[in-house]
């Protein structure tokens, strides 16, 4: 389980969160939307402890990242930075990460396999495309089989067949009792996706509900969103 409580963030005189609070349950897929530059990236580095809050707290499993004995093998995160070492290969990108977290080295094949990624394994990770770059972070993510799972925008730059594949990955994870936040600017893609929304604007929670029951609110889930952002919009002007 995620908790985000309270959480405020400031980048000089701009608020990126705003007593942003959720909780994101096991056993199911949470997709956390909102458009660009609303606080998803930022919510998700300060759960991870690369960003300090100004206010609030967030807690993995009831502690909060920093406190975690071995973070790789309690939470896979997939951020939006090219996290790795440009000249190195895959596979010694993942060998590295798990031998700092005591990992069984045979655990990096495996994954490497699992995401598509065994015939690059030896190559440079610099020289990836976006799509090998999101599947090595993934990787990386899944290195520890950690029970909670954070992933920012997993689908940009992934094939069709990629995005299918991660959407049942996704599902199976949640399926099998994980903790899963998927990040995404596109309501079509976490509407298939996820069955439970958080919904931001401007660093503020909007909604935190089932995807059907968002849907239900308006005639479709693009209009409920849009429902909710407009109000947002009206609501900070007046
Ligand atoms: N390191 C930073 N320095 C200054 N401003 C930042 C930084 N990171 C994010 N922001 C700002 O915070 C807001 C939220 O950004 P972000 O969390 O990346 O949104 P999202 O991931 O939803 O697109 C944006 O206005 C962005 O410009
Ligand atoms: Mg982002």
């Amino acid at each position: 389980m995620i908790e985000a409580r309270g959480l405020t963030k400031r980048y000089g005189g701009l608020v990126a969160l705003s007593d942003l609070s959720f909780t994101v349950e096991p056993g199911r897929v949470t997709g956390f939307l909102g458009p660009n530059g609303s606080g998803k990236s930022t919510a998700m580095r300060v759960i991870m402890g690369l960003d300090h809050p100004d206010g609030g707290r967030a807690t993995i499993g009831g502690r909060s990242y920093h406190d975690l004995r071995w973070p790789l093998r309690e939470v896979g995160a997939l951020l939006e930075t090219r996290a790795f070492h440009p000249g190195r290969t895959a596979r010694a990108h993942l060998a590295a990460l798990a031998a700092a977290s005591r990992i069984p080295e045979r655990r990096v094949d495996e994954v490497l396999e699992f995401v598509g990624l065994a015939e690059a394994a030896r190559r440079r990770a610099g020289k990836f495309s976006l799509g090998m770059c999101q599947r090595l972070g993934l990787a990386a993510a899944l290195l520890g089989d950690p029970a909670v799972l954070l992933l920012d925008e997993p689908m940009n730059g992934l094939d069709p067949e990629g995005i299918r594949w991660l959407r049942n990955l996704l599902r199976e994870m949640a399926g099998q009792g994980r903790t899963v936040l998927v990040s995404s600017h596109l309501i079509s893609e976490i509407s298939i996706t996820a069955q439970h929304l958080v919904v931001i604007g401007q660093g503020r929670l909007l909604a935190d509900t089932t995807v059907s029951e968002l849907a239900s609110r308006a005639g479709s889930l693009e209009d409920a969103i849009f429902d909710l952002t407009m109000g947002q919009i009206a609501g900070s002007r007046s």
